[in-house]
């Protein structure tokens, strides 16, 4: 999988949720997917914004050539927003596929798996989900989001078959009130692997409650730059140099997004 630069068209683009897009592109680049958490890094079509932004691959279709994508609008004056306003059938200048995704290759058919999302951090886990239903795992979903308004995609991973979803909202206009900590705690059985994408706060509490699993990945967000590990703007201490004093950190664009939960610090 070889990173590569295209000017990929967009077949659609909609507001699923409050200010949340899905954007469905098509080009070569999607011969190239094959590891689910890998992101994309889009140019902004605005003239002055220099920076692309890093967005997750949320699932693809390889025989109609195309790869979905959902992410948050901000404010008018964000790249975001600016993405949010293109059309079918326009061009977008796509850097991808970037980083590590999640690992599945030793995952075994009927293996408990839980998956667990928040917000924005949902979308990467659809693809993982596909991928581990093809392989017949038991999957167990938690999601957690603000509220019912921003909830995205539990219909698409409730039609899995091997899939269980379970959701919780912050505000309780959705699902019991609360966090994913509360789903975690109520599983009645110990996974064998366990995935996560969310913010900062929620992964913590995944790592906290998962700490001794071996087969425990994390996929983190941080602000990046060149996003192909030139920059150093997007550095994450490891668990064995926390401070970052022995010199011995990672790079969540190269190195990640994904990292084994035990590897570094939240
Ligand atoms: P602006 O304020 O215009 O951004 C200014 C600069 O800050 C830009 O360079 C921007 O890239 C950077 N920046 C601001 N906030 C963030 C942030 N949280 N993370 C990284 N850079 C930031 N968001 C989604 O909605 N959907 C996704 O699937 C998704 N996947 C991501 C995957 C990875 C690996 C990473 C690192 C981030 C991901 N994000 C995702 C977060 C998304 O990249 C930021 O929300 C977005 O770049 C903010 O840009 P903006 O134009 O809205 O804001
Ligand atoms: Fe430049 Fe990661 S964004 S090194």
């Amino acid at each position: 999988m070889s990173v590569m630069q295209e000017m990929m068209t967009i077949v659609s683009q909609k507001e699923v949720a409050k200010s949340i897009f899905e954007m469905v592109l098509t080009g070569k680049m999607v011969d190239e997917l094959g590891d689910a958490g890998q992101f994309l890094h889009l140019k902004v079509p605005v003239e002055g914004m220099l920076l692309r932004r890093p967005i997750s691959i949320s699932s693809w279709d390889k025989e109609k050539a195309s790869c979905t994508i959902l992410y948050r609008a901000g404010d008018e004056t964000t790249g975001t927003y600016a993405l949010s306003t293109l059309t079918a059938g326009q061009k977008l200048d796509v850097l991808g596929p970037m980083g590590h995704g999640f690992p599945v290759s030793d995952i075994k058919s009927g293996e408990k798996i839980v998956l667990v999302g928040g917000g924005i951090g949902v979308p990467p886990l659809y693809e993982l989900a596909k991928q581990l239903n093809q392989q017949a795992c038991d999957i167990t979903v938690l999601l957690g989001f603000a509220s019912e308004n921003v909830k995205i995609l539990e219909e698409a991973f409730a039609k899995l078959q091997h899939v269980k979803v379970k959701v919780v909202t912050d505000d309780g206009t959705y699902g019991q009130k609360g966090h994913v900590g509360i789903l975690m705690n109520q599983l009645d059985f110990e996974p064998d692997a366990v995935y996560s994408c969310g913010a900062p706060a929620m992964l913590k509490a995944v790592y906290q409650k998962y700490e001794g699993l071996d087969r425990l990945y994390i996929s983190t967000e941080s602000r990046m730059a060149c996003g192909v590990g030139a920059c150093y703007a997007c550095v994450i201490h490891t668990k064995d140099d926390p401070d970052g004093k022995s010199g011995h950190t990672l790079k969540v664009c190269e190195d990640g997004p994904v990292f084994k939960g035990g590897e570094i610090v939240l």
